[in-house]
């Protein structure tokens, strides 16, 4: 099911995205950048979540789903542009290429990300939601992104490179740079399935603990994968002394905190079964792309 929606229906929102920068940048090598990153590939996670929340409430995908999808993929890939540069993790490697700044020079790789940034916002502006669904998803996605969510947990990570933090600032680090989009991810699917406010408090919930999931794991495989299997440079974690699971919590602790943030997550989609037209299966399948197949 969720292969499917992957395979039939990502694509949709790529052509959002591709279009959109296509038709809006009139600055030609930055237009190259942008699309550099973006037709890169990535797991695309979080579109998926996106139209995999819709489709579990059993709604139509129309383009304002595949709008907002695009959008928040700009969004991560832009943060990815960044997270890479010489200033913050120093990689050459992303999504199995030379990172943008490699590619592009440091100048032009920022901005680069600025222009996913705004332009994201841009975007989803001009989807034909009512004006109140659509502020409010441009809202939410200007506080995950921004200085409450994606942008604070990088200014956290940064601040805890070579230093030992407690484990509930590095939760904190994680739930923003990396929890707060995902997050955003289902309760925006929830938004656009017009779902009540006690189902959207509840997909609030279940991006908690797969945003904190996804970096555990991605912290996890920085330690026991390679270079060929991620597409970006193994090991660099803890060549720059970052604060990670592994790192505070060893292999075992780490591989444990995942997993009860995967059966946390579990116990809020059997909440969510007692919504009428829930369809669990898809988020089954979910569910397990966030555990560690090791
Ligand atoms: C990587 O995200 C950065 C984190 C937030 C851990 P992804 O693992 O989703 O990266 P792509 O989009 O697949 O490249
Ligand atoms: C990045 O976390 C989170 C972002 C907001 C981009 P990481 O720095 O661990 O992501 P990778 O490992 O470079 O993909
Ligand atoms: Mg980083
Ligand atoms: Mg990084
Ligand atoms: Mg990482």
């Amino acid at each position: 099911m969720l292969q499917k929606l992957s395979a039939e229906e990502l694509p949709r929102v790529e052509k959002e995205i591709r279009d959109f920068i296509t038709t809006c940048t009139t600055h030609e090598q930055l237009k190259e950048s942008m699309l550099y990153s973006i037709e890169a590939g990535g797991k695309r996670i979080r579109p998926l979540i996106v139209l995999a929340t819709v489709k579990a409430f059993q709604k139509e995908l129309t383009a304002p789903v595949y709008q907002t999808a695009g959008a928040l993929e700009m969004i991560h890939t832009y943060s990815l542009i960044h997270d890479d540069l010489p200033a913050m993790d120093d990689d050459d490697l992303r999504r199995g290429k030379p990172t943008n700044h490699k590619v592009f020079g440091e100048a032009l790789a920022i901005l680069a990300g600025d222009g996913l940034l705004t332009g994201a916002f841009q975007l989803i502006s001009e989807t034909t939601l009512s004006t109140a669904e659509n502020v409010l998803l441009i809202q939410l996605l200007a506080k995950a992104s921004g200085t409450a969510g994606m942008v604070a947990g990088q200014a956290g990570d940064m601040a805890a490179e070579k230093r030992h933090v407690p484990l509930d600032e590095l939760k904190a680090i994680h739930r923003g740079k990396t929890g707060a989009l995902l997050t955003y991810a289902f309760v925006a699917g929830g938004i656009l399935a017009n779902q009540t406010e006690y189902v959207i408090e509840l997909l609030e919930k279940l991006g908690g603990h797969i945003g904190l999931a996804f970096q555990i794991r991605d912290d996890l495989l920085d330690v026991v994968s390679t270079t060929e299997e991620l597409g970006k440079q193994v090991g660099q974690d803890e060549k720059s002394a970052k604060s990670t699971y592994p790192a505070l919590l060893g292999l075992e602790g780490a591989k444990q905190a995942l997993t009860d943030e995967l059966n946390q997550a579990e116990i809020v989609v059997q909440q969510l079964t007692s919504v009428a037209e829930f369809h669990p299966q898809i988020f089954q399948e979910l569910l397990e792309l966030f555990a560690l197949k090791k």
